[in-house]
């Protein structure tokens, strides 16, 4: 099958979408006060999480009251006026599209064929398209192409063969894979709001006459500050006096009772974190989750046109180009593909000229609209190159220009400096590497099985060493805030966490840094060292560590201070250093994902030593759209 086919073929059997990532879910069931208002103020709470469409539904009675539309909460609710609608049970959705575009149809609620039921949910059903053929085929109408809606009509065939709404839903639960904070009402039933959670955050606020569930504290801190966190494999009944917890695998009911939250709005808003950048840092866990779930049919086509390539540029600014510059490394060493990592303001004046039907070009941009990788991708585009991309935002400019594309998962990120979608561009780059290397058949199976094993460790890996690293990483940022200078150093894919290390602390702290392969020393940087010269080395257990020995001991014979962030176990390393970071072992090309962590903990750290704010550094924006 030629390739354009093969396209056609499988992008047909993926139109479907699917929700996950970052959409905001609310819900609240009162003693008789309307719930409309509640939801709406619920929703703006949410705001910050970044969506781009918004619904809600109501039960008054026995009838069910839907309003839902893409765009702003403001901007539906002119049109839609959520604040009439009837009731005093509802639930309510934010939903930031990863899949497919934001459009009316896709947005949440999601009802079933009868529209006595709606549910909303935050999370990825994996095994969605087969659950909608067995539905398709018992004559269920779907009207969305989203994951969601599944979920409506499971319930809805449940309900049919008896049972009450808690059986239908906790049979229904039990059929889904993936990730799910969810949330149901049904007009039978207007008492109760059925909640359900696998591995996205979902609360129950407990107030005085009312009830209250959302996806963080945010959307009800001004109703209630006692909340209760439902834990995997639960759910729970709410009412407006009471809330009762299942595990869905027995049945079994748990005791739970709500922890106070001393927490501002504000505060809310960074679930307890001082700064969205450290709560960004401490998403990571669930952000490389959600990235581990990519579509398979997505990463195959980028996989078909990467191993058809003549030339492979990598291309990207800032943190997204040290991305690649780790990419590269993969992409050898898995794939033996050699790919060329390019900064996407040099790319036209170093390589314009060479761009032609067969170069490939995989764009990595978080925000999908930085201005220096678009101008470039437009001069490509021009002289037929083939455009991937892969980006956090659905809907940005990257994924209209590429040819295919894959999304980081990774939520909106409010912090300036990018943390969380560093790590999950990584992880994405790590699963087309993997994916390459298959298709090529260049490595042997052990390896790859090797690689694969590792890659699915690494959230909880990096749950773990933030966890570890957190206090030791404060004290360095104590000790050091008063510096003028830092050098960072790393060797083979190392080098790219000791970039991106350096721009961390440089764009955070403004504390001038330099960084570069610790084999250069000799060729000119090592001029730079004097008595006490801060030097970070990156230097996990690989095939780098006895080269950058030598690199450490060069700079600690003329006066260095050595801080390294290296294996927990290697005395020897220790030995020779001033100060020390103890990381677990990893697979050395997944190294960059681990231990960029201590560094994005650095830079913030030293921010706040230095009583900056590390959301807003100065002279930066989160987006660069201008040239
Ligand atoms: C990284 O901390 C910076 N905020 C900046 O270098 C950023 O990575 C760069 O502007 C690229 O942005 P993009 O990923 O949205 O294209």
């Amino acid at each position: 099958m030629v390739l354009k086919d093969w396209i056609r073929v499988s992008l047909s059997d993926h139109k479907n979408t699917i929700d996950e990532g970052m959409c905001g879910i609310s819900g609240c069931i009162t003693e008789g006060r309307a719930v409309a208002g509640i939801l709406y103020r619920s929703l703006k709470r949410l705001e910050y999480r970044g969506y781009d469409s918004a619904g809600m539904a109501t039960i008054s009675n026995g009838k069910l009251y839907v309003k839902k539309d893409q765009g702003k909460i403001d901007e539906v609710n002119e049109r839609l006026n959520f604040n009439e609608m009837p009731g005093s049970i509802g639930i309510a959705h934010t939903r930031w599209a990863t899949h497919g575009a934001p459009s009316k149809v896709n947005a949440h609620p999601h009802v079933d064929c009868s529209g006595m039921l709606a549910v909303v949910h935050n999370g990825v059903i994996e095994n969605f398209m087969e659950l909608k053929r067995e539905l398709l085929d018992l004559n269920h109408r779907f009207v969305s192409k989203t994951d969601t809606e599944v979920v409506a009509h499971l319930l809805e065939e449940n309900l049919k063969r008896g049972g009450d709404f808690l059986s239908a839903f906790i049979n229904a639960i039990k059929r889904l894979d993936g990730s799910y904070a969810l949330a149901a009402v049904y007009v039978k039933e207007p008492d109760k709001i059925l909640v359900a959670r696998q591995d996205m955050p979902i609360l129950i606020g407990v107030g005085d006459g009312s009830m209250f569930v959302a996806s963080d504290a945010a959307a009800f801190i001004e109703e209630t500050n006692r909340a209760v966190v439902l834990q995997n494999g639960e759910v729970a009944v709410i009412t407006a006096k009471s809330y009762d917890i299942y595990r869905v695998k027995d049945g079994t009911k748990v005791a739970r009772s709500p922890i106070v939250l001393d927490w501002t709005v504000e505060m809310a808003e960074k679930q307890g974190f001082p700064h969205y950048t450290l709560k960004e840092i401490f998403e990571q866990p669930l952000t490389l989750k959600s990235a581990l779930r990519l579509q398979d049919a997505y990463v195959d086509l980028l996989t078909e046109f990467l191993d058809r390539g003549e030339r492979i540029f990598l291309l990207a600014a800032g943190t997204s180009y040290h991305a690649c510059l780790a990419a590269s490394y993969m992409f050898s060493k898995l794939a033996r593909l050699t790919t060329f990592p390019v900064v996407a303001s040099e790319f036209v004046d170093n390589y314009g000229h060479s761009i032609d039907i067969d170069t490939v070009i995989l764009a990595v941009s978080q925000s999908g609209e930085t201005a220096d990788v678009l101008s470039a991708l437009e001069f490509a585009r021009l002289r037929a190159a083939t455009i991937l991309g892969i980006t956090n935002v659905v809907g940005s400019t990257l994924t209209r220009v590429s040819r295919a594309y894959l999304l980081q998962n990774a939520g909106p990120e409010i912090g300036v400096a990018a943390t969380k979608t560093f790590t999950s561009q990584l992880i994405v780059l790590a699963q087309l590497a993997l994916r390459l290397a298959k298709k090529r058949g260049k490595v042997a199976q052990y390896e790859m099985d090797e690689f694969r094993d590792r890659l699915y460790e690494i959230p909880d890996i990096v749950s773990r060493v933030l966890d570890e690293v957190k206090v030791p990483v404060q004290g360095l940022a104590k000790k050091y805030a008063g510096e003028k200078f830092f050098m960072f150093l790393g060797r083979g894919i190392s080098t790219a966490t000791a970039f991106e290390g350096r721009l961390k602390v440089m764009e955070l702290s403004y504390i001038p840094c330099i960084a570069y392969a610790a084999g250069e020393s000799k060729h000119g940087p090592i001029s730079l060292v004097e008595e006490g010269t801060p030097a970070f080395f990156v230097c996990p257990n690989d095939s780098t560590r006895k080269a950058i020995l030598g690199n450490i001991e060069e700079m600690k014979a003329r006066g260095a201070r050595i801080i390294t962030v290296g294996s927990k176990d290697d005395e020897e390393l220790m030995e020779i250093s001033d100060d020390y970071i103890g990381m677990p072992d990893v697979h050395e090309l997944l190294s960059p994902i681990v231990y960029v962590l201590p560094f994005q903990l650095l830079a913030y750290y030293l921010a706040v030593e230095k009583g900056l704010d590390p959301d807003k550094p100065r002279n930066l924006a989160k987006s660069v759209t201008v040239l």
